[in-house]
């Protein structure tokens, strides 16, 4: 593997860059009154800014329908390079109708403000179940990324984008760190080793201990919550991040973890979202990503380790970053510290963990989740969310 000036190299060899320069943003403005337009979506948005900035180097617009089928069928680019989630633009058959191949698209945000510019190289019909079954493992509609897929337009606009300006975020500007930006950041630090840790969750005991256990072993630690689209009973994004930053601030070690948002949203894809995620933070220059039990799952769709398995249908070195596998975590009340069945030879009764849905539960009835689920402060911060929403 050769040295990249900034740590180690993107996924693909170089990190993409597709944020419109200045004369590019000129041009584009001037064009904008003539294009078609096509509103994205909060995730199509969410997307369009995570090419635009490398986190999906090597991808640098949404994907057409060779690199979508073997994505889909083999975890695969055309290339052969790993990719685990097909990144698509669907739409609606009016607005593809209204559309030509070659023609340039003005890409709108929620709320109709003009982001980015699409060059429309191909447009192309998919087949849902088959994408749903494959990426997914289920076609059920119940499954919050499958219904995404079935609510979708059945036409994939495909083609290179460019991000007309990259905004601070604005909810959390402070934490707004894009791939070139950390991979500076590593080396400043000169750490050798970083390990990522994906959360859709405020960080539990369970998150933290493992968390720990990467940090004993590498360099530094880059906490990347995702704050792009969750579903709706999960924890918002807002509640999450002040979380964060009290565990952050109160229970890490300062000069060895940098927290910053991971702008995508979920898709609940469980083994499949855990090889994506991987690849994401590889592309912020992280050389490890923890893995534990069940990750990126929803329901009991996956196998608790399933996520870790899926690793192993990769050569060594094909993915270029370490997972690093931790079974599920608990407070055990026999040596009193947190451990996993690796290190405690607790029995069940002695294992204290609870589900995220019992802790909603005891939010909800004003109760406080035991010390041992969760930092004191951490709780006080849920439950006065719960109290506030409801
Ligand atoms: S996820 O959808 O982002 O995976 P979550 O924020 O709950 O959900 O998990 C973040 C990471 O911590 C994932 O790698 C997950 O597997 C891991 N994790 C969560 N809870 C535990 C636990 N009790 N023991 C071990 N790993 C855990």
């Amino acid at each position: 593997m050769s040295q990249h000036p900034n740590g180690i190299p993107a996924h693909g060899g170089h990190l993409i860059n597709r944020i419109a320069t200045p004369a590019e943003r000129q041009e584009f403005m001037e064009k904008a009154e003539s294009l078609p337009q096509v509103k994205l979506d909060k995730r199509a948005l969410s997307d369009l800014v995570m090419i635009a900035i490398g986190g999906f180097s090597p991808l640098n617009g949404f994907m057409e329908a060779a690199d979508y089928e073997t994505v889909v069928t083999d975890m695969r680019l055309q290339n052969g390079l790993p990719w685990s989630i097909p990144v698509t633009l669907p739409v609606s058959e009016e607005v593809a109708d209204s559309i030509k191949e070659g023609s340039w698209v003005r890409l709108d945000s929620p709320d109709g403000e003009f982001v980015g510019v699409l060059e429309l190289t191909q447009k192309f019909r998919y087949n849902k179940a088959h994408e749903a079954i494959n990426v997914y493992r289920t076609d059920e509609i119940k499954h919050p990324g499958v219904k995404v897929l079935y609510d979708a337009g059945p036409i994939n606009l495909a083609g290179p984008v460019w991000l007309l300006e990259r905004h601070p975020h604005p909810l959390f500007p402070k934490y707004q760190i894009d791939p070139a930006e950390s991979r500076k950041l590593f080396l400043e630090r000169d750490w050798k080793t970083v390990v990522g840790f994906q959360t859709r969750n405020p960080i539990h005991r369970a998150h933290e201990y493992i968390q720990k256990c990467a940090l004993e072993v590498v360099d530094g630690l880059f906490l990347h919550p995702l704050v792009g689209a969750t579903k709706s009973d999960d924890i918002p994004a807002d509640v999450r991040m002040r979380c964060y930053e009290i565990m952050f601030e109160k229970y890490f070690p300062q000069n060895r973890v940098i927290m910053a948002i991971n702008p995508s949203a979920m898709r609940y894809a469980g083994p499949r979202e855990a090889i994506f995620h991987a690849l994401v933070r590889k592309n912020y220059g992280c050389t490890h990503f923890i893995v534990g039990r069940d990750h990126a799952g929803v329901g009991d769709y996956y196998g608790t380790y399933d996520a870790q398995y899926i690793f192993d249908e990769f050569e060594p070195g094909e993915l270029d970053i370490v997972p690093m596998k931790f079974e599920h975590a608990f407070y055990c009340t026999r040596t009193k510290g947190m451990a996993t069945s690796k290190t405690s030879p607790s029995l069940p009764e002695e294992r204290i963990h609870l589900s995220g849905t019992k802790v909603r539960e005891m939010l909800r009835r004003g109760e406080l989740p035991p010390p041992e689920f969760s930092r004191p402060e951490v709780a006080k911060e849920l439950a006065k969310a719960m109290k506030a929403s409801s």
